[in-house]
Protein backbone atom coordinates (compact mmCIF):
# COMPACT_ATOMS: atom_id res chain seq x y z
CA UNK A 1 0.00 0.00 0.00
CA UNK A 2 1.62 3.09 -0.88
CA UNK A 3 0.65 5.97 1.79
CA UNK A 4 1.52 9.37 1.23
CA UNK A 5 -0.20 12.49 -0.84
CA UNK A 6 2.60 13.92 -2.87
CA UNK A 7 1.32 14.90 -6.21
CA UNK A 8 2.87 11.81 -7.91
CA UNK A 9 1.39 9.22 -5.55
CA UNK A 10 -2.17 11.04 -6.11
CA UNK A 11 -1.51 10.25 -9.70
CA UNK A 12 -0.26 6.74 -9.32
CA UNK A 13 -3.53 6.37 -7.11
CA UNK A 14 -5.60 7.98 -10.00
CA UNK A 15 -3.73 5.64 -12.30
CA UNK A 16 -4.50 2.60 -9.93
CA UNK A 17 -1.28 1.49 -10.94
CA UNK A 18 -0.09 1.24 -7.26
CA UNK A 19 0.96 -2.71 -6.99
CA UNK A 20 3.03 -2.09 -10.39
CA UNK A 21 5.08 1.08 -8.83
CA UNK A 22 5.88 -1.15 -5.51
CA UNK A 23 6.67 -4.03 -7.53
CA UNK A 24 8.53 -1.83 -9.97
CA UNK A 25 10.31 -0.05 -6.91
CA UNK A 26 11.38 -3.45 -5.72
CA UNK A 27 11.93 -2.82 -2.36
CA UNK A 28 13.90 0.65 -2.71
CA UNK A 29 12.49 3.09 0.20
CA UNK A 30 11.72 6.14 -1.30
CA UNK A 31 9.06 8.90 -1.12
CA UNK A 32 5.94 6.51 -1.29
CA UNK A 33 7.05 3.49 0.29
CA UNK A 34 7.37 2.82 4.21
CA UNK A 35 9.78 -0.62 5.80
CA UNK A 36 7.51 -2.59 7.95
CA UNK A 37 9.24 -5.29 9.89
CA UNK A 38 7.34 -8.01 11.68
CA UNK A 39 7.56 -7.60 15.81
CA UNK A 40 9.83 -11.14 15.59
CA UNK A 41 12.53 -9.02 13.45
CA UNK A 42 12.76 -6.08 15.85
CA UNK A 43 15.64 -6.45 17.99
CA UNK A 44 15.02 -6.62 22.09
CA UNK A 45 15.31 -3.03 22.69
CA UNK A 46 13.23 -2.18 20.08
CA UNK A 47 10.43 -4.61 21.21
CA UNK A 48 10.77 -3.14 25.01
CA UNK A 49 10.53 0.46 23.31
CA UNK A 50 7.34 -0.80 21.41
CA UNK A 51 5.64 -2.46 24.37
CA UNK A 52 6.91 0.22 26.78
CA UNK A 53 4.44 2.57 24.65
CA UNK A 54 1.92 -0.12 24.10
CA UNK A 55 1.48 0.62 27.72
CA UNK A 56 2.14 4.51 28.35
CA UNK A 57 -0.96 4.88 25.88
CA UNK A 58 -3.26 3.44 28.66
CA UNK A 59 -2.09 6.50 30.85
CA UNK A 60 -3.82 8.97 28.42
CA UNK A 61 -5.31 11.71 30.10
CA UNK A 62 -7.95 12.41 27.14
CA UNK A 63 -11.38 13.27 28.15
CA UNK A 64 -12.06 15.26 25.15
CA UNK A 65 -10.44 12.45 21.67
CA UNK A 66 -10.74 9.53 23.87
CA UNK A 67 -7.75 8.79 21.29
CA UNK A 68 -5.09 6.93 23.11
CA UNK A 69 -1.24 7.45 22.23
CA UNK A 70 1.38 5.92 23.84
CA UNK A 71 5.10 6.65 23.14
CA UNK A 72 7.91 5.63 24.13
CA UNK A 73 11.37 7.20 23.73
CA UNK A 74 14.83 5.65 24.03
CA UNK A 75 18.46 7.84 24.96
CA UNK A 76 21.77 7.09 23.97
CA UNK A 77 22.24 5.61 27.12
CA UNK A 78 19.68 3.14 26.93
CA UNK A 79 17.65 4.53 29.06
CA UNK A 80 13.73 4.65 28.33
CA UNK A 81 10.78 7.07 29.09
CA UNK A 82 7.39 6.38 28.26
CA UNK A 83 4.70 9.26 27.60
CA UNK A 84 1.55 9.81 26.80
CA UNK A 85 -0.91 12.21 25.26
CA UNK A 86 -2.31 15.22 28.35
CA UNK A 87 -5.26 16.86 26.95
CA UNK A 88 -7.12 20.32 28.20
CA UNK A 89 -10.33 21.48 28.12
CA UNK A 90 -9.24 24.23 26.18
CA UNK A 91 -8.40 22.27 23.48
CA UNK A 92 -5.41 23.52 21.57
CA UNK A 93 -3.42 23.38 24.57
CA UNK A 94 -3.55 19.45 24.60
CA UNK A 95 -0.03 17.71 24.52
CA UNK A 96 0.80 14.50 22.63
CA UNK A 97 2.38 11.95 24.00
CA UNK A 98 5.77 12.36 21.73
CA UNK A 99 6.17 15.44 23.34
CA UNK A 100 5.40 14.38 26.75
CA UNK A 101 8.20 11.32 27.01
CA UNK A 102 10.80 13.76 25.17
CA UNK A 103 10.08 16.79 27.43
CA UNK A 104 10.31 14.08 30.59
CA UNK A 105 13.61 12.76 29.42
CA UNK A 106 14.64 16.42 28.68
CA UNK A 107 13.76 17.20 32.61
CA UNK A 108 15.51 14.41 33.86
CA UNK A 109 18.81 15.42 31.91
CA UNK A 110 18.62 13.42 28.69
CA UNK A 111 19.16 14.87 25.72
CA UNK A 112 20.46 12.33 23.49
CA UNK A 113 18.00 10.09 21.73
CA UNK A 114 18.30 7.43 19.28
CA UNK A 115 14.43 5.74 19.03
CA UNK A 116 10.93 6.35 19.61
CA UNK A 117 8.18 4.27 19.59
CA UNK A 118 4.76 5.24 19.12
CA UNK A 119 1.28 2.92 19.88
CA UNK A 120 -2.23 4.54 19.23
CA UNK A 121 -5.68 2.84 19.75
CA UNK A 122 -9.56 4.76 19.64
CA UNK A 123 -11.96 4.68 22.76
CA UNK A 124 -13.79 1.38 21.02
CA UNK A 125 -11.54 0.87 17.98
CA UNK A 126 -8.35 -0.44 17.36
CA UNK A 127 -5.51 1.45 15.00
CA UNK A 128 -5.07 -1.34 12.43
CA UNK A 129 -2.66 1.19 10.46
CA UNK A 130 0.46 2.42 12.59
CA UNK A 131 -0.42 6.38 13.92
CA UNK A 132 2.55 8.61 12.45
CA UNK A 133 3.46 11.65 14.76
CA UNK A 134 1.90 15.24 14.45
CA UNK A 135 3.62 17.76 12.40
CA UNK A 136 4.13 19.51 15.74
CA UNK A 137 5.89 16.42 17.32
CA UNK A 138 7.68 16.04 13.95
CA UNK A 139 9.49 19.64 14.96
CA UNK A 140 10.53 18.77 18.28
CA UNK A 141 11.89 15.42 17.19
CA UNK A 142 13.82 16.73 14.81
CA UNK A 143 15.51 19.52 17.25
CA UNK A 144 16.86 16.60 19.23
CA UNK A 145 18.34 14.67 16.00
CA UNK A 146 19.93 18.14 15.32
CA UNK A 147 21.65 18.13 18.77
CA UNK A 148 22.76 14.44 17.96
CA UNK A 149 23.77 14.90 14.53
CA UNK A 150 22.20 12.36 13.90
CA UNK A 151 18.78 10.72 12.57
CA UNK A 152 16.37 9.35 15.47
CA UNK A 153 14.34 6.23 14.49
CA UNK A 154 10.42 5.94 14.82
CA UNK A 155 8.71 2.98 15.53
CA UNK A 156 5.23 2.72 14.72
CA UNK A 157 3.23 0.37 16.09
CA UNK A 158 -0.51 -1.18 15.57
CA UNK A 159 -1.74 -2.42 19.59
CA UNK A 160 -1.64 -5.84 17.83
CA UNK A 161 1.69 -5.42 16.82
CA UNK A 162 0.61 -7.01 13.52
CA UNK A 163 1.94 -3.84 11.78
CA UNK A 164 4.90 -1.83 12.58
CA UNK A 165 6.55 0.77 10.38
CA UNK A 166 10.24 1.60 11.15
CA UNK A 167 11.10 4.87 9.88
CA UNK A 168 13.31 8.03 10.86
CA UNK A 169 12.74 11.55 11.69
CA UNK A 170 14.61 12.53 8.73
CA UNK A 171 12.17 10.55 6.54
CA UNK A 172 9.55 12.12 8.06
CA UNK A 173 10.60 15.81 7.89
CA UNK A 174 13.03 16.13 5.27
CA UNK A 175 13.75 20.07 4.31
CA UNK A 176 13.52 20.35 7.76
CA UNK A 177 13.78 23.98 9.57
CA UNK A 178 16.14 23.80 12.35
CA UNK A 179 18.79 25.07 15.06
CA UNK A 180 21.47 25.28 11.81
CA UNK A 181 19.21 27.98 10.12
CA UNK A 182 19.41 30.08 13.14
CA UNK A 183 23.36 29.65 13.35
CA UNK A 184 22.41 27.80 17.07
CA UNK A 185 25.75 26.06 18.77
CA UNK A 186 24.21 23.05 20.95
CA UNK A 187 26.89 20.84 22.17
CA UNK A 188 26.34 22.71 25.15
CA UNK A 189 23.05 20.90 25.62
CA UNK A 190 24.46 17.34 24.82
CA UNK A 191 23.48 15.22 27.64
N1 LIG B 1 -1.85 12.97 19.58
C1 LIG B 1 -0.64 12.52 20.05
O1 LIG B 1 -0.48 12.26 21.25
N2 LIG B 1 0.36 12.37 19.16
C2 LIG B 1 0.29 12.64 17.83
O2 LIG B 1 1.29 12.62 17.14
C3 LIG B 1 -1.02 12.94 17.25
C4 LIG B 1 -2.07 13.31 18.21
C5 LIG B 1 -2.93 13.15 20.54
C6 LIG B 1 -3.31 14.57 20.79
C7 LIG B 1 -4.75 14.44 21.25
O3 LIG B 1 -4.74 14.15 22.63
C8 LIG B 1 -5.24 13.20 20.52
O4 LIG B 1 -4.09 12.50 20.07
C9 LIG B 1 -6.15 13.49 19.33
O5 LIG B 1 -5.56 14.39 18.48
Amino acid sequence: MIRESSAIVKKIRELNVEDEVLKALGGVRGACEFKEVGFDRLTKAQKKLVLMANEAKEKAYNPYSKFYVGASLLTESNRMFPGCNIENASYGLANCAERTAIFKAVSEGFTLFKSLAIVTRGENFEVEEPTAPCGACRQVINEFSSLAGKDIEILLANTKMNKIVVTSIRELIPLSFGPSDLGIELSQYKR
